[in-house]
This record gives structure tokens, sequence and C-alpha cells, in this order.
């Protein structure tokens, strides 16, 4: 008996859900593995729930794969199958259950359940995967604890891990062997793993501030030992920093993280043995870049932060997803933002902070609007896994920062120990969490308004802040007035006022920070407004000035789009002033924004003298981190620019941005020289917060400087890409080339594929780079149709795929959206041919159209040709189906 994957799209709502009639207190697992045929047998002690019914029946699921036996106490039973379910009726109150299947792993091409890469054996069972294995009542609120046993050739696959700790190792007859794990802590399916492969592993001891020691190892395959010197330090940089932020230690005597190539996301949290995508660990100074070892320590960094954020407290339901990923985002941004301004300085802070938004307002805003707007808590969906979103994710986590302004920093440290005393080892959900902040903080503004604040886990769409200032020069008051709206989203209508905390200041004529008196009362110079209402009034008294500039939503205290009528000079004043470095910057993207729309909408692009001053000043100013001004001289992203219009033409606003850097080149290039000269490396290359900052902002002069187009500087950029001591100089080099599509370009990419053929991680950036390249010639889409005829392309291999496909429909939208609809025709060949591959990934890029309904004429009938063509397809995955018909809908 087969069970087939194509289900037909049901829709599973939150408003039914109902607790599980059975626990499985605990399973026996063993795995004889093998490529064609591993044999899985599961002993499970089940016991039937206190409320349920004594007729309750029993519930499996499993998915694509072989049912070989089913005994209930011993004896063979009879069961109901019905699509990818087994039911079981009659069933004693206690019994042992055994089940066998057979997998086929080396078939297994979606990457989810039990798979292979390289040659080994890996599992990814969030969300749904571990039905895919053996049949299992497939629920996160099912927790049950797990002994292991692995059995396999013992010359292939010497490493044999799972979760929990070693119990034993044995060699076996035939030249096979068996390991033996368990793991002391019950756990959903979904974070059950194994490990089955030839891998070597970096370990290190380490004494916790508990006083108890951890064995740490990082697994990775042969060659890549010397590249995992930074995910182990990202590791016990990361137990450190929950011990001491939140009093939560590891639980484990060994904590392993193994590195795979072939991963559909970027790691996986399964208790003890995190799994990760070889881009999330490995890293040496040759072949990765600073943004690399960035992503490395949030990844791991998150992942860790996990161990309690998700496995020892697990959500209920996956409609509750935000509440293990928004907190663990929030958790590790604050990683992040505390080792920088360990290093940085507080100012360091900010950088994080402003990148963190800066994905936000990019990803997740676009998701707000389009028709994939989900609430944080989804309240339905077809595919799961369609719903690892920017929205359960980053707005998740602007969720939990939100409670952290609204309670304080100590306030929120005592709402999660009070979340843990109550909830450890349970399946939560996010009310459970939001009435922990609430009761530890009674006296807060989150206490008082706990109701209208959880409106931001059930409402979709951004809410637009309107603000608007009046002085009162006699009364000695400035009113500031603020309205919010939040616009319908596909099936949500009507919605009420949410809870948003604006951090606000108000600077004087000089750029001094006013006092703030509200009723009567000191507030220093800067001060958290709650707006609970529609609309409210703030007067803000014993103001003695003539004039009042209003610094908003510091710190992007909410995930809200402001609209403030700034004047140039307000944002000019504010660019100078702030003592909020967020909003620095923030007015930097206010005014260069303004300035793009104005090309967009045709009018000569015209760099007036005060706001070059303004950049300059800020390129100059020595107080200034390079790092921050890398960010405030880098203007808008497309993707954001396009956001801000009511109808896109994508190569229309390439064009302008492109301009913009153009006229930036030019106005700027004394000073893009001086830093050229002066920002050299101060020794060897270290990925530290200083020394990556000012690479970036050297990078980023050097990338001005080509847009000149002197031959000199080409020669030189070809050079340092020939000769650069680090990955980041080099690739920077390279990408400054391919963007200028200099005659230089070719012998350079040719060069770089050579000395990194077999560096997978650079082979990808090396696709990447010349996927997303701008369309001198129109050529575009022949190049990136080359490039997947390259050899060392494959589509199954999700990294590479997502290196060209991504890249060009994603990334590039200046050269996917073409007039003659050619982009989108070759989107919807790729989004089918990977839908047969991979349907997860497939779903992915089919997202790429979500805003077709944005486009200009011309671009947007094309795009719904091409969105038809796909939904007509008759072998389509649920995963694909659901984002296809959404768009559609
Ligand atoms: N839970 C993982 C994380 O956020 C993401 C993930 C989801 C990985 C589904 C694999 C599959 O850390
Ligand atoms: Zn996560």
């Amino acid at each position: 008996m087969t069970a087939k994957p194509d289900t037909p799209a049901r829709i599973i709502r939150l408003a039914e859900y109902t607790p599980p009639s059975y626990a499985i207190d605990s399973v026996h697992l063993r795995f004889d593995l093998d490529p064609a045929k591993t044999r899985v047998h599961s002993r499970m002690a089940v016991r039937r729930l206190e409320g349920a019914a004594e007729s309750a029946p029993l519930v499996l699921d499993g998915e694509d794969i072989t049912l070989l036996t089913l005994k209930v106490n011993g004896e063979f039973v009879a069961f109901r199958q019905d699509g990818n379910t087994l039911v079981l009726d009659k069933l004693p109150e206690t019994f042992t259950l055994e089940i066998e299947t057979l997998n086929v792993p080396q078939a297994n091409t979606q990457l989810a359940g039990l798979y292979m890469s390289g040659g080994a054996f890996f599992t990814q069972c969030e969300a749904e995967g571990f039905r895919r294995i053996t049949y299992w009542p497939d629920r996160p609120d099912v927790m049950s604890r797990f002994h292991v046993t692995l059995r396999a050739d013992k010359a292939q696959y010497p490493v044999l891990l799972s979760n929990g700790n070693l119990v034993s190792q044995t060699d076996l007859d035939g030249g096979r062997h068996e390991a033996v794990w368990d793991d002391p802590f019950p756990k959903p399916c979904y974070l059950f793993a194994l490990v089955g492969g030839n891998l070597v592993c970096r370990e290190q001891t380490v004494r916790a501030a508990s006083g108890k020691t951890h064995l740490l190892q990082v697994y990775v395959r042969a060659g890549d030992l010397d590249k995992t010197e930074h995910a182990m330090e990202s590791l016990i940089k990361a137990i450190a920093w929950d011990e001491q932020r939140f009093g939560l230690s590891l639980d484990l005597d060994r904590f392993m993280i193994v590195a795979v190539s072939d991963f559909n996301m970027g790691a996986m949290e399964n208790k003890g043995l995190n799994i990760f995508n070889t881009k999330y660990v490995l890293a040496n100074p040759a072949t990765a870049t600073d943004a690399d070892y960035d992503g490395i320590e949030s990844v791991v960094g998150h992942e860790y932060f996990h161990n309690w954020t998700g496995d020892r407290i697990t959500c209920r339901d996956w409609f509750q997803l935000s509440l293990k990923e928004g907190l663990t985002v929030f958790r590790d941004q604050e990683f992040s933002q505390d080792l920088a301004a360990a290093s940085g300085g507080e100012s360091a802070r900010a950088v994080k902070r402003i990148e963190d938004v800066r994905v936000l307002r990019t990803a997740q805003f676009s998701e707000d609007a389009g028709p994939m707007a989900h609430p944080v808590r989804p309240e339905q969906y077809q595919a799961i896994d369609n719903f690892y979103t920017a929205t359960v994710y980053e707005k998740g986590a602007e969720v939990v920062r939100m409670m952290q302004t609204l309670v304080g920093r100590a306030g929120f440290r005592k709402g999660m120990d009070l979340y843990f005393q109550r909830f450890d080892g349970q399946a939560v959900t996010c009310d459970d969490f939001a009435q922990s902040m609430a009761d530890a903080n009674p006296d807060s503004a989150l206490a008082q308004h706990l109701a209208a604040f959880k409106r931001w886990y059930s409402q979709a769409g951004t809410p637009r802040l309107h603000a608007s200032g009046a002085l009162d020069t006699a009364a000695r008051t400035y009113t500031l007035t603020l309205r919010q709206t939040l616009p319908d989203t596909p099936v949500q209508t009507g919605k009420q006022p949410q809870v948003i905390p604006v951090a606000t200041g108000l600077l004087d004529a000089r750029g001094n920070a006013l006092p703030l008196w509200l009723q009567g009362q000191d507030k220093g110079t800067s001060t958290v407004l709650v707006l609970t209402e529609d609309q409210q009034t703030f007067v803000f008294e014993q103001i003695d000035a003539h004039a009042v500039t209003p610094s908003l939503l510091r710190g992007f205290s909410a995930p809200v789009i402001l609209d403030y009528a700034y004047t140039d000079a307000e944002l000019l004043h504010l660019l100078a002033h702030d003592a909020d470095p967020f909003n620095r910057w923030e007015a930097a993207q206010r005014l260069t924004l303004s300035r793009l729309l104005a090309a967009v909408r045709g009018e000569a692009l015209n760099l007036d003298a005060p706001y070059l001053d303004a950049l300059r000043a800020v390129l100059r100013d020595p107080k200034l981190d390079p790092a921050f001004k890398e960010l405030l001289l880098t203007p808008p992203g497309e993707a954001y620019i396009a956001e801000q219009l009511e109808e896109v033409d994508p190569p229309r606003i390439h064009r302008a941005r492109q301009a913009l850097r153009t006229v930036l080149a030019r106005e700027l290039a004394q000073d893009w020289q001086t830093l050229w000269d002066t920002l050299t490396p101060e020794g060897g290359y270290s990925p530290d917060f200083a020394s990556a900052g000012r690479r970036a902002l050297r990078n980023l002069a050097q990338a001005h400087l080509c847009e000149l187009g002197q031959a000199t500087w080409l020669g030189r950029v070809y050079q340092r890409v020939k000769d650069a001591d680090n990955m980041t100089d080099r690739f920077a080099a390279l990408a400054a080339l391919v963007h200028v599509g200099a005659d230089l370009t070719k012998p350079a990419l040719e060069r770089f594929a050579a000395q990194f053929a077999g560096e997978a991680l650079v082979m990808d950036k090396w696709f990447a780079l010349q996927a997303s390249a701008p369309d001198h010639d129109g050529q575009q889409l022949d190049r990136v149709r080359a490039l997947m005829r390259h050899p060392a392309f494959s589509i199954h291999s999700p990294n590479r795929a997502r290196s060209v496909l991504f890249a060009y429909c994603q990334a590039n939208p200046g050269a996917f959206h073409r007039a003659d609809g050619a982009g989108y025709a070759f989107w919807a060949e790729q989004v089918q041919a990977l839908d047969a591959i991979n349907p997860q990934v497939a779903a992915r890029l089919a997202r790429a159209l979500d805003r077709w309904r944005k486009l200009a004429p011309a671009y947007r009938e094309a795009a719904q040709q091409a969105l038809r063509t796909v939904a007509e397809s008759a072998t389509l995955s649920s995963d694909t189906r659901e984002i296809i018909e959404r768009a559609l809908a």
C-alpha cells in the first residue's frame, strides 16, 4: 500500500482545532538505513487521553511511504485508510502500537522526510515530514520520548546521529553497525532528526556559567573542517548569551550541528541535533563574505535559541508557528545587536536594527499588501510550508519587540520567566505567551490593552500611522495627532485599531532635543506614546521653541508605515541632528525615495545641493560608523520603491535607481575617492563589526567609482578580483565589474570560476551574481538560460536553483519583467519543472509573481497569462497550487 502525495486541496482552519485523543508517551524507533529501502520500525506506548471518548479513533498520518506491518498489542488488526491518513478504531485505553514502513531515501527529491545528500542520510521533519518516514499523529501537540536505534553499513555511514544522548555504539554482522540514542525530553515528531554518513566534526567541550560541561560538535564533509570555526564560536557565544540575558541554560550534555548542502530552508532546530544548510555553517575568509559570517552567527544563534523557544515550549498547532518563530527571530536579532554593540558600541546596535527593518519593509510589507497577506497567526492554510513567511517570522518578531517596548527590558525578562514557569514541556499558543507577558507586568500598557494588542496576531495588513503636529507658541504646547488605518486584505475587512507604540522625540530649530512634558510629567527627551484608538492627540507642554520637528517611530518602534508630511528641510534637519540614529537613516531614505519617485514619474533626476551636501556631511563625519554610512548611502531597493507606487513598471524603477547611483557617483566622486584611499584594511581579515563596516563602505565607494567608467578604475578592480585576500573584497570587485558590464567582466568571471570550481557555496554566489545582473542589452534572459546549461547547474540542489532562478525572477525585477512576457514564460516553465521535484522550493519561486496586479498593463497581462499556464497544469502540488490560486483570486 502506498499513500499518494497528491491529496485534493483541503483547507485546514484554526477554528477547527481539536485536541488529540491519544498520547504517545514514548516511542522506540529503529532504522535500517539503506538508500533504496530503509525499513523503519516504530514501537509506541499509546494512551487514550482524559476527555476523549472511548470510541475515539486514533488517526495517523502517512505520505509517500509503504506500510509493511501494523500491530496493536502484538496482534494484526483492521484499520481504515483514507487518503494520507490511517485510522484505528476500537482501541483499548493503553496499548502498544507497532508499525513498520519502507522509505526510499534515494528517491526523495522533496527533501522532506528521510532523504540523501552527497551520499549521506538526513531527515527534515518540520512541518509535516515525519509522516513521510512512518505513520504517526503528525501534529506538534503530541509529544513523546524518543529512543532511536540506527543501523547502517559502517564503512559508508560511519557516523550515526540522532537527538539527545548517545547510549551505545555496536558493530553488527555484515559490516553494519548500530548506534542507540535517547532523548530525555519529550518532543513533537517535527523535532526528530537523524543523520547517517561519512562526516567529520570539530568538537569542543565548554563549561557553561551554570557549571555544567557540554560537548559541542559541528559535523561537515571531510574537506570542510577548516570552515567550521566561526559556527563553533557563534554557538559558544549563543550559549553564553542565553544564560546571561534570559537565564536559559543548555539542557543537554551534547549539542550537535550538522551541515548539509541540499536543504530547503536555512536550518532546523531538531532537539540537540540542529541540521543546517551549509550556507549557514561553512565559512573561512577565502570563501565567505562578511554577510555570510553575519548570517552564520544569527542562524546558529536562532536555532540554538529554539532549544527553549520552540523545543522546550513548542506550538500547539501550526497556526501558532509565530509563537516559536517570531519569538526566536526576536531573540536572534537581540543576540546580534548585543554582540555588535559589545564590539562596535551602541551605534552598532542601530546598524543591526536598520538591517532588520530593511528586510521587514522589503519582504514583509509587500507580502502584507499582496495576495498572500495573512495574520501573524494565520487562520487557514492548504500547505503549512507556505506559511514560513516574512509575516510569521519578521512581523512576528516585531510583535514581540513591541511587547518589550511596552513592558521594558526588565519586564520582558519577567514575562519570559513566567512563560517558562507556566508552560515548560508543553505545546501552547500565542495567547499563552502574550498572557504571560501581561501577567508578569500587570501595570504596563500591555496588560492594560492586552485584548487590543493581540490584534497584531489576528489582523493582517500593515497599519498606516498618520501623524500631524501643531505648535502653539503662545500656549507653549506642541500637539501631536496620531491616527491609524488598517487596509482590507484578502478575506479580512473592517478591522479594529491596534496598539501602536510610537517612540517620539522633538527637535528644536537648532537640532537640540526638547524636554518632553506630558500631563505634567517629565518624560526626558524620548518617550513612547501608545496609540490605542483610531485617533488620539498628545499635548507636549512647556515647549519653548519657535519650530519643532518631530522624530517619530524612533528605532522603528512599530511595524507600520509612517505618514507625516515631512518637508525636505525637516528631513535634512533630522538627518543632521536626530539623537536617534535609526531616524537619521530614515530621513535620508525618505529624501532619496522622493527623488527616486520623481524620476520614476519621468521628471529629470536633479539632485539638489542641500541633499548632496547632507550626504557629503555624513560621509565626512568622523563620528559616524562606516557601516552606518554605507547603509545611509544605499538607496532604497527596487522592490521597496515599487511598493510606494500604484502602478509599477519595474525596468523603469531600475533605470531611475541606476541613474541616481550614477549621479551620486559623479557628484560625490571626491569623497568616494577619499574613502577608498583612507579605509584601507588594518591587518589581516577579521569579520568583526568595525572591520566589516570599513570594507562595506570602501566597497560601496569602489562600486560608485566603477560607475564612472574610467579604465584605470576598472583595471584596478579587475586586479582585486585576482588578488584580494578575502572573499568579501574579491566578490565586491567582481560584482562591481558585472554591474557595469565592463569588458573585463568576462575574464574576471572565468578566472573566478576556475579558482572556486570546487567550492559549492562560492559557485552559488557566482551563479547568483550573473543571474541578478542588470539587463544592459536585452540578452539577460538568454544568459540566465545559459547559466542553467552550465555543467555545475542542478535544479535538484535548492541552493543552486535559488542562485539562478530566484536571483533572476525575484532579485532582478528590472530584467525579469519584460513587456514581451518572456521572463514570465520562463518563470512558468521553471515553477512547473521545480514543482515536480521539490514543491516547497517551487512554491517559493511561484511567489515571484505575487504582486502582478500592481504591474503596468503590458506586464500585467503577460503575468496573468503565465499564472494561468501554471494553474492549468494537471499535476501541481498543493503547495504551489495554493500560491497560484491566491495570486489569481
Ligand atoms: N524551523 C526552522 C527555523 O526557523 C525553519 C524550517 C522550517 C526549516 C521548515 C526546515 C523546514 O529555524
Ligand atoms: Zn526558527
